[in-house]
């Protein structure tokens, strides 16, 4: 299973059980949708949210640029099971794991996904447990093996709140370094890494500086609970244009003939070695994908 490179600067959680949001969702400028079986859906409308988001599925309702992932209830749980033959049966590109806190875990689920037919469909992990917090790199070093397939961490701010009993003040200073430690392990191990949710969302300012910080800790994106979430999002974790101005220099003189050969050169004044160079040349790939 080859990862492939994917932009996911926002992704919104669409409860399964909610019909007027799953009909939104292809219409959205969200780079993926996470479909939501769990959190999303109170446990006596489960059986009906799976069915629905069986017939969302068969009826093929997509834009062709969102990826598409299932979350469902952990595998332990009373769903857990027919969940991922639902999964499975709707081809997704990934799965979504609850409360990851083992590499057994990502086997597990690999061989019921597997089993009902699921082979190929990628699998995330919500990191949100102080247990998952701890065993990162277990968790990550046996999901990015390539017969596991795993893609993607989602932290999942809510529930480490909740487990750890600490508040979330705006920015999240009680549970900064454990959101770097989600950040650091997936870039170890190739994966990608997207932050929490920010549960106010009609506070544009608070949440426009919560996707800031989210960049500048070096996540790929946000996962988000509101359609009006999705343009802050994408503008948070896109490149700048100061960024792709000084990315578009670098490369450009790395190009002339007189820098041929070069290891380090000077660019308006500063200093540029290769390693810039292969920078910049990601930054511009970002803002084209
Ligand atoms: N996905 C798709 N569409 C959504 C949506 C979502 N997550 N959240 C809201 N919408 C739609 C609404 O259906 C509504 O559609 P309409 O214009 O056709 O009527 C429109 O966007 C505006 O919604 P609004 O009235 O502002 O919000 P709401 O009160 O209907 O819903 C929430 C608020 C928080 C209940 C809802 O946004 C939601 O369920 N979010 C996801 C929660 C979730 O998945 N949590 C688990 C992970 S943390
Ligand atoms: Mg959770």
């Amino acid at each position: 299973m080859t990862r492939q490179p994917r932009c996911r600067r926002s992704v919104l959680y669409v409860p399964a059980a909610n019909p007027k949001a799953l009909a939104k969702a292809a219409s959205l400028a969200c780079d993926a949708v996470i479909f939501d079986l769990e959190d999303a859906v109170a446990p006596e409308a489960k059986d009906e949210a799976r069915a629905a988001l069986e017939a969302h599925f068969r009826q093929g309702d997509q834009a062709a640029r969102q990826e598409r992932i299932i979350r469902v209830n952990a595998v332990s749980s009373a769903w857990g099971a027919q969940d991922m033959a639902a999964a499975a049966r709707c081809r997704p590109d990934a799965v979504l794991l609850p409360k990851v806190e083992t590499g057994e875990a990502l086997a597990e689920a690999r061989r019921q996904l597997d089993g009902a037919g699921g082979a190929g469909v990628r699998l995330w992990a919500m990191i949100e447990t102080p247990r998952g917090i701890v065993d990162l790199r277990e968790i990550v070093s046996f999901g990015a093996r390539d017969d596991v397939g795993l893609d993607c961490l989602v932290a999942g701010t809510n529930d480490i709140a909740k487990e750890t009993g600490l508040p979330l003040p705006a920015g999240r200073g009680t549970i900064e370094h454990w959101l770097a430690l989600i950040v650091i392990h997936a870039r170890a191990f190739g994966l990608d890494a997207v932050d929490g949710v920010y549960n106010d969302f009609r506070d544009e300012a608070g949440f426009a500086a919560e996707c800031r910080a989210g960049a500048l800790a070096g996540f790929d994106g946000k996962t988000l609970i509101h359609p009006g979430q999705i343009g802050p999002a994408n503008a948070a974790f896109s490149p700048g244009e100061a960024a792709l101005a000084e990315a578009r220099a670098i490369v450009a003189a790395f190009a002339e003939p007189a820098n041929a050969g070069k290891g380090v050169i000077s660019v308006d004044g500063r200093m540029v070695e290769l390693l810039h160079a292969e920078m910049a040349r990601r930054t511009l790939a970002k803002a084209s994908s």
